[in-house]
Parts: C-alpha cells; structure tokens; sequence
C-alpha cells in the first residue's frame, strides 16, 4: 500500500463478506426464529421481508453514502458530508455505541466460548434443572466468565490489529464460509428428526390471523437490529468499499444473506425442538438452557452426534458473534486512529482494554452485586436497552434526515451512481423512502416501545 492511502478491502466478495459478517449475528439465531414463530410463521417472515426491501435497504444504502464519500471514521464521515456542524453528533453516537455494545455483546459471546468446551467435554448432559443450574451457576462463576470475556477480546484484538485487508477481510472470508457450513449441518441434522415436519409447518405456514399492530414493530425492530444499522458500523465499513462498488447492489445482496441466516437457523431450532415437544423461546434462556435439553434429547439414540451437534452450534454462534465484534471494534478503533493520530495498534489496545473491563463490570453484574445496578436495571441489561432501543432508533432516523433534506441532492446522487456511471433509475425511490417513509417507520418503532403511540 502507498503511503497515505487509505485502506480499503481487497474484492467485492471480500466487502460482501465481512459486511454481512458485521450483520450476521447473535440477533438472527436466537431472535428472529422465535418471532418468526410466534407472529404466524411465513405469515411474519413475508413481512419481515418486505420491511428490509422498503425500510432497511434504504437506510443501508445512506450509511454506505455517508461512509463511502467520507474515506473515514464514521464521525469524520458524518462532518464531511454534512459540512461540518452537529451532525458529527450522529458520528459520535456511532462510536459510543460501539464501545456499549463491544461490552455486553462479548459477555454473551464469552458464555458461547465456555458451551463449546462443555459440550465437547460431556458437561451438558443431564435433565433440564441440572441444565438451568449449569447455566445460573457459570455466569456468577468468579473467574470463568471473566477468562472467556478475555479471550474473545484477544481473537477480535488480533484481527483488528492485522489490518483492513489482512485482518478483517481474510478473517471474514473464512469465518462466514465455515459459519454457512455449520449452520447447513446442522439444519440437516434437524430437519432429519422424527417429527421434525411438525416443527418446518409452524415456521413456513402463514398464519395471518397471529399478525397484529405488534407484528409489524416487531419485524421493524427486528429489521434495523439484525442489519446493523444505525450504529457506524455500516459507515465504517463503506469507508474502505473501492470506488466501483455498487451500493444498491450490495446492500441486497447483504441483506439477502442475513436474511437467509435468519431463516435457517430457524429451520435448525423449530424442527428439533418440536420433534422432543418443547416450545422455543428465545435470547438467552432459549440458547443456554432450552437448545442443550433440545438437542440432548433430540439426539438420544446418538449421544455423540449429540454433542458434536451441541458443538457445531456454539461454536456458529461464536462465530457470528466475533465477526459482528469485529465491526464494532473497528468503528472505535478507526475512530481513535484517525482523530487522535495515535497508530492503528494503540487505538486497538484502549478499545480492547476499555472494553474489557466494562465488559468484566456487565459480566459481574449477573451476581447481582448492588454496585452495578443502575436505574434499577443491572449494567447489562442497561447497555442492551440503552444501544438497540434508544441510540440505534435515533442515529437511524437522523441519517435519513441528513442524507434526505440536507445534504445537497447532486453530492448524494453522484456517490449513489458512482459519479453517474451507475443508471440512476432507482435514485428517486430511493430518495422518496429516505426523506418520507424510512422517518416515518423508525419514529412509529421508537415511540411505540415508549408507549407513547
Ligand atoms: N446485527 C447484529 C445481530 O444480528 C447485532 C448488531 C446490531 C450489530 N448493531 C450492530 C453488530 C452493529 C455489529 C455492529 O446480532
């Protein structure tokens, strides 16, 4: 690389990789099946759909904007493309974010890390109590969580600190190959169950009568999550694109991916857990105290097909949690590196060591240590509700606003076609959802969550 150029991916798979790595994670394995399955089965995911087409695509294609015309950290890019002024705010709020969710995101990651071990080691065996305990008992363990939470943050730290091209990209191309690959043993392995058909029907039968006012939030909410919008990781991640990269086409071809991993992973839960009879829940309780018994049970004429199944399956969520970190990481450390002037690999080592030791706080945090309540809700629990309800919803709207009414329409539409060698066909639809519905979407989610509408 020639001095003073900036970095930058190395090929169109490479940017399509770790972008849907950044969006491929936690959210689509233990969320979207489960209201997918709650709110009508095909019925939600038809919506689901729908709302990524006309809500998150457009949202998507402004972050990439944003970043891409910037070549920097997204709180540079947000200055650069609105002229200087408070719109850096949004910027800020992006970093600050990254450093919130690195946090808690890596506790659970951790947990993820320490299951793959118990599987392996036969330690997940018994009946549901002795599961649930399990569970109770390693998250106020004094050290174990804490020795995970380290490290996950190292393997993040090393692929960080290699580089955009050597580190993110080359990581991301083997990580996202490997997670497809487990993830497809594992549906098979599933859908192959006594009983599994029942378990495919509740997640493909549209039921419309299930959808209600809170279907339709749900999918939304579920929409911005699971895209990692909002959040600079999108912008960041723009800032390396190469100059030929279509962004429209990108961003469906992202979207498709994240969307299909959704799918699958419920095509792996519903049908094993409906062929032993339990109803699946999801976040936490459904991945570290439903889905051991699940399998355990599932596989019982198989104890070892069992366990290397129980390994497969933390071992992909490991995976789509670190490439996910990686993009939050990133957000921080490019910001560090670039407005403080301090190289790459210091920016890499204050967000790992900042982050670890919050990370330690949210981790402890579980044992109900009065210390780490805030607000009466433990930090964790904080960070969670902090990040995906109040500064994702907020950084998402103000991009529309930015990029829809206040940024000059040629600059917007010169990087929307690539300096007009793109057909701009889709330019004014674009432009009509960023300045009109995508507002109007995010303020209805956000509003609705504070039972304001
Ligand atoms: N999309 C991630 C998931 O589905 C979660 C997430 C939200 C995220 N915002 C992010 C990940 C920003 C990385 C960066 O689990």
């Amino acid at each position: 690389m020639k001095q003073n150029e900036r970095a930058s991916f190395g090929s169109k798979l490479g940017i399509i990789l770790a972008t849907a790595g950044s969006a491929v994670g936690l959210g689509n394995i233990w969320r979207f099946p489960y209201l997918a399955g709650e709110n009508g089965g095909a019925a939600f995911i038809f919506i689901y759909i729908a709302f990524v087409v006309v809500l998150a695509l457009p949202c998507m294609v402004s972050e990439f904007i944003i970043g891409r015309r910037g070549q920097a950290n997204a709180v540079r890019a947000y200055d650069l493309i609105s002229g200087g002024g408070p719109w850096r705010v949004i910027g800020l709020m992006g970093v600050l974010t990254g450093f919130l969710i690195c946090s808690y995101y890596t506790v659970v990651s951790g947990w993820c890390l320490e299951y793959i071990y118990a599987s392996a080691a036969g330690q997940l065996k018994g009946d549901p109590d002795y599961i649930q305990r399990f569970f109770s008992s390693f998250t106020v363990h004094p050290w174990k969580p804490i020795l995970c939470i380290v490290l996950f943050f190292l393997m993040t730290h090393v692929i960080i600190v290699r580089g955009v091209e050597k580190g993110i990209e080359r990581a991301s191309k083997l990580m996202m190959p490997l997670l497809f690959i487990l993830l497809l043993f594992i549906v098979v392995a599933s859908c192959l169950l006594p009983g599994a058909s029942q378990g495919i029907s509740f997640l493909f039968n549209p039921d419309w009568h299930a959808v209600t006012g809170s279907t339709l939030l749900a999918a939304l909410g579920q929409a911005f999550f699971s895209l990692s919008l909002g959040m600079g990781a999108l912008t960041t991640y723009a800032s390396y694109f190469t100059r030929d990269t279509n962004l429209t086409k990108s961003a469906a071809q992202i979207a498709g991916i994240d969307t299909l991993v959704a799918i699958l992973a419920g095509l792996m839960i519903f049908p094993a857990a409906f062929s032993v009879g339990v109803s699946p829940d999801s976040g936490p309780s459904l991945v570290f105290i439903t889905l051991p018994n699940v399998f355990q049970q599932a596989f019982s004429f198989a104890p070892a097909l069992g366990s290397l199944v129980a390994v497969m399956f933390y071992a992909l969520l490991s995976l789509a949690a670190l490439t996910s970190l990686i993009s939050l990481h990133e957000v921080c450390t490019s910001y560090l590196h670039e407005e403080f002037h301090i190289t790459r690999s210091r920016g890499a080592l204050i967000v790992t060591s900042v982050c670890t030791v919050i990370a330690i706080l949210c981790s402890l945090s579980f044992a109900d240590y009065d210390w780490l309540t805030l607000f009466g809700k433990s930090l964790f629990d904080l960070f969670d509700f902090t990040t995906s309800q109040l500064l994702m919803p907020i950084g998402g709207f103000l991009t529309c606003l930015l990029l829809g009414w206040f940024v000059p329409r040629h600059v917007v539409k010169d990087e929307f076609t690539n300096g007009s060698t793109l057909s701009a066909r889709l330019f004014a639809v674009w432009l009509f959802l960023v300045r009109f519905v995508c507002p109007i979407g995010i303020a209805i989610i956000f509003l609705n969550q504070f039972g304001v509408i």
